[in-house]
């Protein structure tokens, strides 16, 4: 039964026990203030998806410096001084017997040209001709800033774990800093840090040692990395391979597989019919990964329905599967999942209808953040609310340039 299948406990390397088979995909709240403090309001949120049910809660990306944030709203962890808010995330991510993970990121190049104007990558790639204007121009990290930033990651990990979470997630997919240090594309680097694929790799192994360095035994780690980036020259499946065999050796308690970059956004479904229609969008990817591995593996984008998550985790080639928008739209998914089974939630694209306004982009990706927006003031998602809502509100709180691309997810 489907229930069975997705009600099944699962234990992690760490001996934490995530109560079901499902979790919940990173997706940015952009709620924090201007400061990037953590706002009371994440409380709420996550509070709202353990009550649904959720087995594994991961938030939606948090930066490790406010000098490189990913897009606007973001919260950032650089020290201990918002850790009273923290706790009482943490607190109510796990109030109904759910685990909740932090997930760290850096942007790198990846970040809109009106956020930032010095981004730092590692090498000084520019964007191809259809974002190169609204992207930031990215320089190349200096040895002893790819170092701090190393250590940037191990710090808020550290507070993450004070403030009582029980892990963190290394944001290492969708073309940020850490997948960028992985790409042949956007890493040209030849020094230690790039030129062989074993260089290449070094940063994210560097970042997960520190993190295991400044955290306990119990505490948890885990990556989301791409099965591939879709992109001429860009990370292929067979290197991504070697490369998450190599991080599931520092110590990984679970690998979160999607795929795709800013560039070319596999992980929204932009790929093959057949895989949309599978539902799964990764799961070949870990079909193939998984005779090879023993961490636990979750394989996130496209499921809409129970009985495509338990084939998933049946097939015997994931453990978790994970699940973004459809949570976006109805938290309690988790629960009727467990309980009824044979249930689901269909995405549809959100387009206004109004060409020049659909065109932009990124409409409907701010449609899902007004609805995150609404549970975390405490009310309910609106799973029919009219894009144009979505568009006239943009347009009023940040003019045009908020529809150029803001962020990459
Ligand atoms: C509003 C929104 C924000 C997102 N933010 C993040 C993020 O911060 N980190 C991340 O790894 N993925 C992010 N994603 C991608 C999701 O985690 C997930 O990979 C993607 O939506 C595909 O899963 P789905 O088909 O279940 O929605 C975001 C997606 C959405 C819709």
């Amino acid at each position: 039964m489907i229930q069975d299948t997705l009600g099944a406990p699962l234990t992690l390397p760490n001996g934490q026990v995530v109560p079901n088979r499902l979790l919940k995909s990173a997706m940015s709240e952009t709620i924090g203030p201007l400061d990037n403090r953590v706002p009371e309001t994440m409380k709420t949120l996550y509070g709202r998806w353990a009550d649904g049910g959720i087995g594994l809660s991961v938030t939606g990306n948090v930066m490790i410096d406010r000098q490189a944030l990913g897009e606007p709203g973001n919260v950032a962890i650089e020290d201990d001084r918002d850790l009273d808010e923290l706790k009482l995330v943490a607190q109510a991510g796990k109030r109904a017997g759910g685990l909740i993970y932090v997930q760290l990121n850096h942007p790198g190049r990846q970040v809109p040209r009106f956020l930032n104007e010095d981004a730092v990558a590692p090498s000084a790639v520019p964007f191809g001709p259809k974002m190169a204007s609204s992207m930031a121009i990215s320089r190349a990290l200096t040895d002893a800033e790819i170092e701090d930033i190393v250590q940037r990651f191990a710090t808020a990990a550290h507070v993450c774990e004070q403030a009582g979470f029980d892990g963190v997630q290394i944001h290492g997919a969708h073309g940020y800093l850490v997948g960028q240090f992985l790409s042949p594309l956007t890493n040209q680097r030849t020094d230690r840090w790039g030129g062989t694929e074993d260089h290449r790799r070094r940063f994210p192994l560097a970042v997960a040692r520190a993190i295991r360095a400044a955290t306990g035994d119990g505490f948890g780690m885990a990556i989301k990395i791409n099965s591939a980036d879709f992109q001429r020259g860009g990370t292929s499946e067979d290197e991504s391979m070697r490369s998450i065999q190599a991080l599931a050796a520092e110590g990984m308690d679970f690998i979160e597989v999607s795929g795709g970059t800013y560039e070319a956004p596999a992980m929204m479904g932009a790929r093959k019919k057949s895989t949309v229609e599978r539902e799964a969008y990764f799961l070949e990817f870990a079909e193939k990964l998984r005779s090879s591995l023993q961490v636990p593996l979750c394989v996130t984008g496209g499921f809409r329905s129970g009985a495509a998550m338990a084939a998933a985790i049946d097939s015997g080639a994931v453990d978790m599967v994970g699940i973004a928008r459809t949570v976006a739209v109805d938290p309690d998914f988790p629960n009727r999942l467990l309980n009824d089974g044979d249930v689901r939630v269909e995405i549809v694209p959100r387009k206004t209808g109004i060409g020049p306004i659909d065109a932009i982009g990124i409409l409907d990706l701010i449609w899902y953040e007004r609805q995150i927006k609404r549970m975390s003031e405490g009310r309910d998602p609106i799973p029919d609310e009219h894009p144009i809502w979505t568009a006239l509100g943009v347009l009023k709180t940040h003019g045009f340039d908020a529809f150029r691309s803001r962020r990459a997810r």
